[in-house]
């Protein structure tokens, strides 16, 4: 059904790869990608925007991994980081520091240091304290730092509660009526080059009204700093660019395309995205195996081998990821429904109910779509569970990009250290 997902001779395939024959070879659960898909979603979002000269940088919190940051970073693609961790993996992958922008509400004074060490090109701040923690580090590393403002909007993204940031009692920003005094008053440091805004509004935002009235009211701020003397040479417009779902088709590119230009198109200003989900959510799969079926009220339980701690989403944000077994669905006497559910001990461990599967046994493969972001980025070791593995795939081959993280590799890190004494209080 795309060219990187299809079923060749009955096994749904990523590539030219069947998922069961990676199956065989990691063992499940694993999360595959498909280099080809990510190629493509860059490709198209570059050209889409080509003409209001954006530079795309990718959001790493969305993936990763080290193997597909250097896919991106080959592509000439800039890196969107909000830790030291994310800044190791964006140069680690071939990102050119100066083409890495450093975001987050709470950057700790070693990440501010070692991003003004590494020349990383732009840091967005996000409140009064950090300008000031930003310029004391620059100050004692005797160096300027590149800084951008960003900017609470107050608009409401439209999107799950959770994954919107730029309503007026989000954590995320400086209210933009602050934003003038604070803009001279950095300007005027000589430890700080500022260079102009940054505005992030939420994820997964199908409908682009919220982005045309960020970006309108980017626009008239800029107009504003400008007529009172300030120079503003760039603007980030953020991420948050939403994929077809169960909510709907995804947004329309060239709309996306055209509000940017019509917003803040003609201003001169070097323009920034910073897309995560849309450029490699729908890349990725994560196959999971059925251990066990069980009868229940309403729909009938598979109990999978993957669960909440391997795809957070759904127990997080209600997500609902479209399930495709990788063998043909069996014919079933009635479409049963079936719940997905994992084997973690909390009741949030379900992935929801599925009416198309046909009817399943234990041993079966599936595969949960538009797993390639914020799928083993969020994934942790709950339940003393295994990290799982990840492969890419090119062609007819595969490759595994992380190593299954099992319980002995957590346990030495459990050895205890010697007894600290403080004395009794
Ligand atoms: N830029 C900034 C400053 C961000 O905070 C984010 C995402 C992005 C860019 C990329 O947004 P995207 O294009 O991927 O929507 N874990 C949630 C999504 C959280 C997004 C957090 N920030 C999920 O699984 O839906």
């Amino acid at each position: 059904d795309s060219p990187w997902f299809s079923r060749r001779k009955g096994i749904l395939s990523i590539d030219d790869v069947p998922l069961d024959r990676i199956a065989a070879a990691v063992g499940t659960p694993f999360y595959a990608y498909s280099v080809t898909a990510l190629r493509h979603h860059y490709r198209a979002l570059t050209e889409a925007v080509a003409p209001h000269r954006v530079e795309v940088c990718f959001a790493v919190k969305a993936n990763s991994n080290i193997n597909v940051l250097a896919e991106f970073a080959a592509l000439g693609a800039g890196m969107d980081i909000v830790s030291g961790g994310e800044m190791a993996r964006a140069l680690a992958a071939g990102t050119p520091a100066g083409r890495i922008i450093f975001s987050g509400v709470g950057k700790s004074d070693a990440e501010i240091r070692s991003a003004l060490r590494a020349g990383l090109g732009q840091i967005n701040v996000e409140s009064p304290a950090e300008l000031d923690a930003v310029a004391a580090a620059a100050r004692a590393l005797g160096l300027r730092a590149p800084v951008a403002l960003r900017v609470n909007p107050d608009v409401d993204a439209l999107t799950h509660a959770k994954i919107t940031t730029a309503r007026k009692d989000s954590k995320f920003g400086i209210a933009i009526n602050e934003i003038p005094a604070l803009y001279a008053a950095a300007a005027a440091r000589p430890e700080l080059h500022v260079v102009g805004l940054a505005v992030h509004i939420g994820s997964q935002i199908l409908d682009l009204t919220p982005f045309r009235l960020a970006w309108s009211a980017m626009a008239a701020l800029i107009r504003d700093l400008r007529a009172a003397g300030q120079q503003v040479d760039r603007l980030d417009l953020g991420g948050g660019l939403g994929i077809a779902g169960a909510g709907g088709p995804g947004p329309d590119l060239a709309d996306y395309a055209r509000i940017i230009g019509q917003t803040v198109g003609d201003m001169g200003l070097a323009l920034t995205i910073e897309p995560g989900r849309w450029l490699c959510a729908q890349a990725g799969v994560l196959v999971a195996g059925v251990h066990y079926l069980k009868r229940g009220d309403g729909a009938d339980f598979a109990i999978l081998d993957a669960a909440m701690n391997d795809l957070m989403r759904p127990a997080l944000y209600d997500a609902h990821h479209p399930v495709t077994t990788v063998h043909e669905p069996r014919p079933a006497p009635a479409m049963p429904l079936v719940r997905l559910v994992g084997p973690v001990c909390e009741s949030s461990d379900d992935f929801g109910t599925y009416p198309d599967l046909g009817a399943l046994r234990a041993g079966d493969l599936l595969a949960f779509r538009d797993a390639g972001a914020y799928g083993a980025a969020m994934s942790s070791t709950y339940n003393s569970r295994d990290l799982i593995p990840e492969v890419l795939v090119e062609g007819d081959r595969f490759r595994v990009i992380r190593r299954r993280v099992q319980i002995r590799t957590a346990l030495r890190l459990e050895t205890p250290g010697a007894w600290q004494v403080t004395g009794a209080v």
